[in-house]
């Protein structure tokens, strides 16, 4: 078996919620602890990004796929690199639905995140209708190839990935450990026929349902690296559960 340096994490995916009194809360909970062994991160909606002290590792929910400029309402990767991001989530099937974002605008702004220094966390994941019609691993790939594509797969030693099943988000019906683990094995196995080294140290994070109850089956999946947490990023005695399982 190839070796690898993958380090565990967990990213808190607040969606369009959570208030000022939630980023106290949570700073407090994470500075009571010590995660020596996994990266957590919090990715907030934009205005409480300047709120967050300097020990936070802080995500973007999304950016612009503009530089800087007359784009009424978006905000761009410079803007957000100043606000202390590190991580940028690009690709979410909520904006992929909501705001009609394609695997090429996800593609460019995959590479925009990568030339400012930034970690994107790219998201892909199927419907529960293509995983019913067995092109399962040909949607998935097709996914990734767009940025592959864009980027060339040198650049996957600077990218995160997150595998969310739509079918699994906000519905409390979370992919069981081996369906995780089997599309995981997917990528890692499609990346390798590229590179294997960096399909080997690719961090691949599951989100979808993911709680403090499930967390420690889905990460000790030998390709699960980590989780991509919605709902219950929002508590935060929860949300530390889930680091801890990431942190063994
Ligand atoms: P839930 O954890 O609420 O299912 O959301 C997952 C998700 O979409 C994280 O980005």
């Amino acid at each position: 078996m190839q070796t690898n340096s993958r380090r565990s994490m967990v990213a808190g995916n607040w969606k369009m919620n959570g208030d000022k009194a939630l980023v106290k809360q949570m700073q407090n909970v994470l500075a009571e602890v010590s995660l020596d062994n996994m990266d957590a991160v919090i990715c907030p909606p934009f205005p409480f990004l300047g709120l967050f002290a300097d020990n936070i590792k802080l995500g973007a929910q999304n950016m612009s796929q503009f530089d800087s400029g007359a784009h009424t309402g978006e905000v761009s990767v410079s803007i957000l690199k100043e606000f202390g991001c590190s991580y940028i989530i690009i690709g979410h099937s909520e904006r992929r639905e909501d705001n009609f974002e394609s695997d090429d605008v996800v593609a460019i702004k995959v590479e925009k995140a990568l030339n400012a220094g930034l970690t994107p966390i790219l998201c892909f994941g199927e419907p529960e209708k293509i995983r019913e019609d067995g092109s399962l691993f040909s949607y998935i790939a097709a996914q990734l190839d767009a940025v592959l594509q864009q980027v060339g797969i040198a650049q996957f030693a600077n990218i995160v990935l997150a595998y969310e099943p739509i079918w699994a988000i906000g519905t409390g019906k979370t992919a069981s450990p081996e369906q995780a683990q089997e599309v995981h094995a997917f990528v890692r196995g499609h990346l390798a026929k590229l590179d294997s080294d960096i399909a080997a140290n690719i961090v691949i994070l599951y989100g979808g349902s993911v709680k403090g109850s499930n967390a420690e089956e889905l990460f000790s999946q030998e390709d699960v690296d980590g989780g991509l947490i919605g709902g219950a990023s929002l508590n935060p005695e929860d949300f530390l559960s889930i680091c801890q399982a990431a942190n063994q």
